[in-house]
């Protein structure tokens, strides 16, 4: 049994710079995604809140788009947006915000992504200031490859693709974390899962015929699940607007 001295020696050593730079080392010497991720599940400072089997998929998308420009809404730990670059194979610019983080976790996490181009950034999705911030980040570029895994309310998420989708580059993809419901609303059995009111913005996603595909490892897993939406500039501008029309059922 490990002594309470030495869980607090450990957790104060995986808040430091140190670590950061020793998970880093650690990623460096694992052969591929598959390893990486593996890795990165299991490490709570860094963690990465995914489902493999939909998440690989996802990262092979991403390795063969090699998108130049990610957004990531909801980066929490740190550990998808650094498996989205590495996916990436170093070609991108990455930027992931999260409303709630901390000077010390930001400068933990520059460090973990020394080797990557990748920005933490603590915003809200939400607010003009950090649509602006985007608008002025990305000088006219597009973003070639956007994860929506922010606020889970109906009308956060919803937010979150309306606003952002038109700074998508054409034939840009789309990814929303959490379409499928947890087992509290499909079952009325409580769980820890929580994907709030994402399936059912999915549903209104796929309703309005946006070119979209879905990951799920399970169809009984209780939550998770990504969404893609392939954008077209041309095609989807229309399709937001409906989008923007429809109320939850
Ligand atoms: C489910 S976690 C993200 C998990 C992470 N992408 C991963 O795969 O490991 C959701 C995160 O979104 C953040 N969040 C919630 N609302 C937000 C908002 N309006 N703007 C930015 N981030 C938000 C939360 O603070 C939380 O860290």
């Amino acid at each position: 049994m490990t002594s309470p001295l030495k869980k607090i020696k450990t957790r104060i050593h995986h808040s430091s710079e140190e670590y950061a730079v020793e998970v880093r080392n650690t990623l460096s010497k694992l052969p591929n995604l598959s390893a990486k991720f593996e890795y990165l599940t299991a490490n709570r400072q860094f963690r990465v809140d995914q489902k493999k089997p939909e998440f690989m998929a996802l990262l092979n998308k991403i390795e063969s788009r090699k998108p130049k420009r990610i957004l990531e809404i909801g980066g929490r730990r740190g550990g998808s947006a650094l498996m989205f670059s590495i996916a990436a194979a170093g070609q991108s610019e990455l930027v992931s915000m999260d409303i709630k983080t901390s000077p010390r976790k930001l400068k933990n996490l520059k460090l973990l992504c020394a080797d990557h181009e990748v920005d933490f950034w603590e915003a809200d999705s939400h607010s003009d200031e950090t649509v602006q911030r985007l608008s002025d980040h990305l000088a006219g570029e597009k973003i070639d490859f956007m994860f929506i895994d922010g606020d889970h309310s109906y009308e956060g998420a919803k937010q979150d693709f309306i606003q952002f989708a038109p700074f998508v580059s054409d034939g840009g993809l789309i990814g929303l974390h959490d379409i499928q419901l947890d087992f509290t609303t499909r079952f009325k059995v409580n769980t820890n899962c929580w994907t709030g009111g994402v399936p059912e913005f999915w549903k209104e996603i796929k309703s309005v015929g946006f070119d979209t595909e879905e990951l799920i490892s399970d169809p009984y897993q209780d939550g998770y699940g990504i969404g893609t939406v392939r954008w077209s500039a041309t095609d989807d501008t229309k399709k937001l607007e409906q989008l923007s029309a429809l109320k939850p059922s």
